[in-house]
């Protein structure tokens, strides 16, 4: 799921990333095995364009205290990654969706301090 909210939409390329996630999920095989869907906002603006990947479960998963995620499926892996991009698809496909692996690399911390870390990463990287 991508959100494409105003600000990761509009401000950061969601549109284009679904139909990157789409091409590479048929690159992959995976056409009949894994869905692209929106999600309107995963309350993480600015860390995105963010990507839920979770399994599809027949029926609704339960949804946790803020309505922007859902409780894991049955083999629990779940992840909502964040500032993806066309660059970081592929390595969502094939070690999550394929192989099941959290992609630790793209995941940062939440909260006012992963903020400050992230802002300074971006500011180092940048020089
Ligand atoms: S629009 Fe992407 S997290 Fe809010």
């Amino acid at each position: 799921m991508i959100c494409r909210g105003p600000e990761c939409g509009d401000h950061r390329g969601s549109a284009p990333l679904f139909e990157q996630f789409r091409a590479a999920l048929v690159r992959h095989g995976l056409a009949n095995d894994a869905e692209v869907a929106w999600q309107s906002c995963f309350g993480r603006c600015t860390q995105g364009p963010n990507v839920l990947v979770r399994e599809i479960v027949d029926s609704a998963a339960p949804t946790l205290g803020s309505g922007f995620a859902t409780a894991p499926g049955p083999r629990g892996v779940t992840a909502l990654y964040n500032r993806i991009d066309a660059t970081r698809i592929d390595r969502v496909i094939t070690e999550h969706v394929m192989a099941g692996k959290v992609v630790r690399d793209f995941i940062e911390p939440t909260g006012i301090l992963g903020s400050y870390l992230v802002g300074s990463k971006q500011k180092d990287s940048k020089q």
